[in-house]
């Protein structure tokens, strides 16, 4: 079966039940997407289906099927000639020094630019809403919160 990951195809075993976070991380080394619970709970495996999140140790490939994928791999925008311009929700990411040992940094990015996508300008509550959804075991919501507004008002969306 073939999977339409970062705007390139790849071609996978046939096997529509497992999860996609498995295909990326271990069979097309996506390595950039992370393992945390694998129940759907913590947000550290959330990907872009077709623009909008979900959470890939749940996601089975016959979900993604057919759909554009997109990982943290995918985030930045990669020009003709090679050169790479962050989303502007890593620059502020990277702006507000919001990490501390990373491990759910991609998921919370993909959490952010897919609402900033929808929602390009979210009120402060709309943004601690959707990004507490997503576990940081060190405890940044904070510096999150504050950098997914910087993204906002530098046109994230
Ligand atoms: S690893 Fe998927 S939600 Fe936690
Ligand atoms: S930065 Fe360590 S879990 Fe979020």
């Amino acid at each position: 079966m073939q999977l339409i990951i970062n705007d390139q195809i790849y071609e996978v075993a046939d096997t529509p039940d497992r999860p996609l976070l498995w295909i990326l991380r271990d069979e097309l080394g996506l390595t950039g997407t992370k393992f945390g619970c694998g129940i759907g709970i913590c947000g550290s495996c959330t990907v872009h289906l077709d623009g909008a999140t979900t959470r890939a140790c749940i996601t089975m490939l016959s979900a993604a099927q057919g759909k554009a994928v997109r990982t943290i791999e995918g985030l930045a925008e990669i020009s003709a000639d090679g050169g790479q311009a962050l989303h502007p929700v890593q620059q502020a990411f990277l702006d507000e020094q919001v990490p501390q040992c990373g491990w759910c940094m991609p998921g919370q990015m993909m959490t952010a630019a897919a609402l900033l996508e929808q929602k390009p300008d979210p009120s402060p509550e709309e943004i601690r809403q959707v990004m507490d959804a997503v576990y940081c075991r060190c405890g940044a919501y904070h510096r999150i919160r504050k950098a997914v507004g910087r993204a906002a008002r530098q046109g994230g969306g």
